[in-house]
């Protein structure tokens, strides 16, 4: 099957390091395309002439958040993902059987090659650990006789799924089968997301555990740091254009 990663992608100064990061994983991933969804009012130049080159299959899409939602403590990338859900339901509408797995991907994520040979063998919805994240080291599915039975979390234990976006994959067929599953605004609480999508294509008993039983983290929730640009002028003073 083809894995479907979609990654919402937000300009600022560490953007093009993110996803250089990113392509250099996915490159080395058979058979992997990647949907990148701006959260911009339009496509880019600089995600443009970065995937041109990036080598891989791609799709470029672009959706801004509205204003009301930029702020501190509200879901993100919500339009973003739903965009490429959009896209993949739009694409296969007419070809049902063919097999795909799809993954969100965010831009600044740490991701294993073996997680995705994991993921491939997904049959409706997979799940795993995910490294650096709730406040631990890990969070992760528990798992007793091959099913998951509950979650090992530091934070919000109440949540129905108590996952990271980075902790789970669906296959295409259940995507497609459920054509109405997407990412909510209204009463999506940060953290629910995921739960919330979930909910909407799966059970808890239904879901496929991965990396050995989920005793393996194969992918860190790493946040890069704000980046100092203390001294940079506030006028181009470089001598010539600069791609950054
Ligand atoms: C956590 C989860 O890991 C995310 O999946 C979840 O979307 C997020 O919380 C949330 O609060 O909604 P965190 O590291 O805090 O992640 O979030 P970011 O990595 O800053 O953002 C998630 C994705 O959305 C990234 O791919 C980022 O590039 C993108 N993003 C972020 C936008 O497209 N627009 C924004 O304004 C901010
Ligand atoms: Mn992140």
């Amino acid at each position: 099957p083809t894995i479907y990663a979609i990654t919402p992608t937000y300009s600022r100064p560490v953007q093009k390091a993110e996803l250089t990061r990113l392509a250099n994983t996915f490159r080395q991933v058979a058979q992997l395309h990647w949907i990148l969804v701006e959260d911009a009012a339009a496509r880019s130049e600089l995600v443009s002439r970065f995937l041109a080159r990036a080598g891989l299959p791609s799709t470029h899409l672009h959706v801004p958040t509205p204003r009301r939602y930029k702020r501190p403590g509200l879901p993100r990338a919500t339009e973003q993902r739903n965009a490429g859900l959009a896209w993949l339901r739009q694409r296969h509408q007419h070809q049902r059987a063919q097999p795909g797995v799809l993954f969100f991907a965010d831009d600044d994520n740490t991701y294993s090659l073996e997680l995705f040979q994991e993921m491939r063998s997904t049959r409706k919805v997979s799940v795993w650990p995910v490294g650096l994240v709730g406040g631990r080291r890990y969070e992760r599915p528990l798992v007793e006789n091959g099913k998951v039975v509950g979650w090992y979390t530091g934070w919000r234990a109440d949540r129905p799924f108590a996952i990271d976006m980075a902790g789970f994959a669906v296959s295409l067929q259940v995507i497609l089968s459920n054509p109405k599953a997407v990412f909510k605004r209204r009463g999506s609480q940060p953290g629910m997301q995921e739960s919330d999508f979930l909910k909407q294509i799966t059970t808890v008993e239904e879901l496929e555990p991965k990396a050995s039983n989920c005793t393996k983290v194969l992918v860190w929730h790493t946040r890069t740091e704000k980046v100092n640009l203390a001294n940079e002028p506030k006028y181009h003073l470089d001598t010539v254009k600069i791609e950054v």
